[in-house]
């Protein structure tokens, strides 16, 4: 069994982007463990329309997936003895990025996003924001030179998008190969080039 991967949502938009990606590692049989900030399930009982508990006990069918509540700070993945592939926060709201570039970890899916920084593990960011002021920059900029990668969710648009699903299956995609994730990618969500080559690295 390989490590987990970690998935924080926090409480910007972008939801949707947070089930795809956990629908996709579960699809693929990666474990994934799950952890949603208070503002996050506020904004998912907005945008899915649905009780983030209710979309958890359909997750939790899968033996592959894992959820701690926020302020467990006794769970495993608070600590950096326990193994993970790294984490993604996705959608990465601005108070939970200046919080992780702060060094504060005063939750679960903070403490667990500081440990991936202080372990050197894969830590990728899809923040959401518009438009951005210097400290939103600025706290980006710190935590990219810290090794986390910032993936925008901007919709490919030399791919012709026809759906919201179109796009978000290009950020889950990037946020696959951002997190060393490649081989488990399905060839649909790989880049198709000009001559129908795949890429999976085009941005
Ligand atoms: C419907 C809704 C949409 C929001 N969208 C964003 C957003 O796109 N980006 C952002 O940084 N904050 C957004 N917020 C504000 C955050 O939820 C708020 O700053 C919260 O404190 C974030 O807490 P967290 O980082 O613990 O999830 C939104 C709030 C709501 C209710």
């Amino acid at each position: 069994m390989t490590n987990p991967v970690v998935v924080g949502i926090t409480g910007a938009s972008g939801a949707v982007m947070a089930r795809s990606m956990v629908d996709a590692l579960l699809r693929h049989d990666i474990p994934t463990v799950a952890l949603c900030s208070n503002a996050g399930r506020l904004v998912w009982q907005e945008e899915i329309g649905e009780h983030f508990n209710d979309t958890l006990i359909e997750w939790q069918e899968h033996p592959a997936f894992t959820h701690y509540p926020i302020n467990d700070l006794r769970a495993p993945v608070a600590s950096g003895t326990y193994p993970t592939a790294g984490m993604v926060i996705m959608p990465a709201s601005m108070n939970s990025i200046a919080s992780l570039a702060g060094g504060l970890s005063g939750n679960l899916l903070l403490r667990t996003a500081d440990v991936c920084l202080k372990e050197r593990r894969p830590l990728v960011l899809v923040p959401r924001e518009t438009p951005l002021h210097s400290i939103h920059l600025n706290n980006m900029l710190t935590l990219s030179r810290m090794g986390a990668v910032v993936v925008p969710p901007e919709p490919a648009f030399y791919l012709k998008p026809q759906s919201i699903e179109d796009i978000v299956d290009f950020v889950v995609a990037r946020v696959f190969v951002a997190l060393g994730l490649d081989q488990a990618m399905p060839e649909k969500m790989q880049y198709q080039g000009p001559e129908g080559e795949l890429d999976s690295h085009h941005g």
